[in-house]
């Protein structure tokens, strides 16, 4: 390219608030924005465009959205008592959910973005520029998104893939129906041509994403392929070393998939299956389509496929209706299956959701003490987890370098992060490390040197 033609350095700064599969939708934002020009800036202060990738799940996050905006008019008035512009976006679920809202109550917006339009977004903010006060709601579908979107820059040898989108479950408290829309699965061949492309810029780890990503069913060859099947074919790939996938419904856990884990050795041994809730009054008023029985069931089967795996999970404290003794079922489910990791959240009230309209709202100190006390419990397990490793020899993936000369850091199988001494290891190289030490969110070793082959 000429230097005519190179297009005039713009700086954009982008925050991302929530689910994993925000973090990838702004990946994918940078890579739409890269051939015009923009250059990622770490300071909202100097930054030509700004964009909040906005999560609308739990309350809190909304309100930063807004307390953000706020501190980024300051930043825009005094760019433009300097003569220059700063374009301001919103995108992400609070867009989709809120678009009208915003444009009302943040007038320093300029532009409204959903998920399933990014790949317009050179366009939208060209327009916006032209400050002809044009935004946007989603109103494209999600094939058409991942057909417009560039092939794929990963910097590191870890990657998100994006296999599904959308839910059809509709949890009483959940917005992601309503924001993310319905369950769309991308084409079992575009998912593998772009697990190939990852494979072949050095990505040695991918963990496919969706918002229920085992219910994935990508048409095949006139047909529809399950997720178990395309785990099968993604591992056949040549320089994927390790598959994850989040985040799951028990509900989809089949016979397939389960078994899978016990056959498949690039299937990590680690899974994240949100269970919300212990009592199964609450679960039928969440809507989960499971009871704890079903939960256990499936823990323990996994467990038979593959006695090591790890599990991980997400609560919701104070459900609308939800008694102490209900609380305690919560309690004794963490106790009967052990979590190495979990999220977990006090409810919280999303407009337009069925829950929300339900009787029975529990009181925030309420809230907040069965969440000390549930969090608690949590930490404890992981401490336990993670202690158990030390002394264990594990094939760690080398990610980086370590915060101190001689050390690299890297994951474990089981996704817990780990420094450790190595001055010869490289990105991507999977090494024997013994485990040293441990705390309650990482861990530390030493690479072990492997015996020398006899001569
Ligand atoms: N209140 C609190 N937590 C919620 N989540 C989803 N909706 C709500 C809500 N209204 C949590 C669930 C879900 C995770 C992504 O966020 O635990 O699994
Ligand atoms: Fe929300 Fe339930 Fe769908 Fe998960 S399964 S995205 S919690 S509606």
């Amino acid at each position: 390219m000429s230097d005519q033609q190179r297009p005039e350095l713009k700086r954009l700064f982008m925050e991302t608030y929530g689910c994993q599969m925000n973090v990838y939708d702004s990946e994918r934002m940078r890579d739409v924005l890269t051939p015009l020009g923009y250059a990622i800036t770490e300071k909202p202060d100097d930054a030509d465009l700004v964009i909040l990738n906005t999560c609308h799940i739990r309350e809190k996050a909304t309100e930063k959205v807004y307390s953000e905006i706020g501190r980024l008019r300051a930043h825009k008035e005094r760019r433009a008592s300097e003569g220059k512009g700063m374009t301001i976006a919103i995108a992400g679920c609070v867009a989709q959910a809120e678009g009208e809202e915003i444009i009302a109550r943040a007038p320093a917006v300029d532009l409204v973005v959903g998920p399933q339009a990014y790949h317009k977004l050179p366009e939208l903010i060209a327009r916006a520029a032209r400050k002809t006060g044009e935004r946007l709601a989603a109103d494209f579908t999600a094939q058409e998104k991942f057909d417009a979107l560039p092939a794929r820059a990963p910097d590191g040898v870890t990657a998100f893939l994006s296999i599904q989108e959308g839910c059809d479950k509709f949890c009483t408290f959940c917005v992601v129906p309503y924001t993310r829309g319905a369950e769309y699965s991308r084409p079992l061949a575009d998912v593998v041509a772009e697990a190939r492309g990852l494979a072949d810029r050095g990505v040695r780890e991918i963990t496919l994403l969706g918002q229920n990503v085992n219910a994935y069913h990508g048409e095949s060859r006139g047909g529809v392929a399950s997720f178990a099947e395309l785990l099968n074919v993604l591992a056949q790939i040549d320089g994927v070393e390790r598959l994850r996938y989040t985040t799951s419904h028990p509900i989809e856990m089949t016979d397939e998939l389960i078994a899978l884990h016990g056959a498949e050795p690039k299937l990590m041994p680690y899974l994240h299956l949100p269970v919300q809730s212990g009592s199964d009054r609450i679960l039928k008023a969440m809507n989960r389509k499971h009871d704890g029985a079903f939960y256990r069931d499936i823990v323990a089967r996994l467990r038979a496929a593959r006695p090591d795996i790890a599990l991980s999970t997400d609560f919701i404290v104070g459900f609308p209706g939800e008694k102490a003794r209900e609380f305690e079922e919560t309690m004794q489910l963490v106790r009967d299956v052990n979590f190495v990791s979990a999220f977990s959240f006090k409810y919280s009230a999303r407009p337009g959701t069925p829950a929300a309209a339900m009787m029975g709202q529990v009181s925030e100190e309420e809230k907040s003490e069965r969440l000390a006390r549930l969090q608690a419990l949590l930490a404890e397990q992981q401490r336990a987890f993670n202690g158990s490793q030390v002394e264990r020899v594990l094939p760690v993936l080398v990610t980086g370098d370590g915060r101190k000369a001689g050390q690299k850091h890297g994951r474990t199988p089981y996704l817990q992060a780990v420094h450790f001494e190595d001055t010869k290891a490289q990105n991507g190289d999977i090494v024997p490390v013994r485990i040293l030490a441990a705390s309650q969110n990482s861990l530390t070793g030493a690479r072990l040197e492997m015996a020398p082959e006899a001569a």
